[in-house]
């Protein structure tokens, strides 16, 4: 007979004796605020990033009284160039440090891409790209460094399906692929 192996799992208080910190983007609406209240529902403090800063203020505080956490706002526009690095300096300047990275802010445009506008194009592309390479450059060292941290990109099935929008491209006789 095979044997049955027991595993016990930590109590929760066991696995929280040290305080962890999740920093999550886009904390201020669908996706990122559940896994915001997930993340204080299981012990983490938590740093709420997005633009909406009255929005962000109540659920820092539903989650301190919900969950005994602490809960903290960092107000952020990603469509800006600096606001990472404005991120991290407002981090090292609170003495956080972040061990769980959450870059879950973003978004899509809809529309032929021979007539949508550039310019909100671009600002998209610095909100879904370049920040979260930008934040994720400027976090992970201090990760590698404490040998403890964790990274969730939130994407989009789309992604894994780019073959079908190369598809609807070559219906109108251009060859496309997304990778
Ligand atoms: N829901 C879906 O079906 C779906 C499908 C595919 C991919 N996704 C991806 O999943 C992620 C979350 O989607 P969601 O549906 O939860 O989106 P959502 O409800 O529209 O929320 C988007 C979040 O991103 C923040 N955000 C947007 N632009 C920002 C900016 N310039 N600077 C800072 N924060 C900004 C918003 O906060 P403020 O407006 O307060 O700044 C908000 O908190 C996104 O990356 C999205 O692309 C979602």
């Amino acid at each position: 007979m095979f044997g049955v192996t027991h595993r016990t799992i930590p109590p929760k208080s066991y696995t929280h004796t040290v305080k962890q910190t999740a920093l999550i983007t886009g904390a201020s609406g669908g996706i990122g605020l559940e896994l915001a209240r997930l993340f204080a529902g299981d012990g983490w403090d938590v740093v709420l990033v997005a633009r909406s800063d009255a929005k962000l203020r109540d659920l820092a505080a539903e989650l301190g009284r919900q969950h005994g956490i602490t809960a903290q706002v960092i107000i952020a526009d990603l469509a800006k160039p600096d606001a990472a690095a404005d991120i991290v300096k407002t981090l090292t300047d609170r003495g956080l440090i972040v061990d769980a990275l959450v870059n879950n802010a973003g978004y899509g445009l809809t529309g032929p891409f021979v007539e949508t506008d550039l310019r909100l194009e671009l600002e998209m592309i610095q909100v879904n790209v370049a920040a979260i390479t930008h934040l994720t450059k400027l976090l992970l060292p201090g990760m590698v460094a404490r040998r403890r941290g964790r990274i969730l990109n939130v994407a989009s099935t789309v992604v894994p399906a780019g073959p079908s929008h190369g598809r609807l491209l070559r219906d109108e006789g251009i060859r496309a692929v997304i990778l």
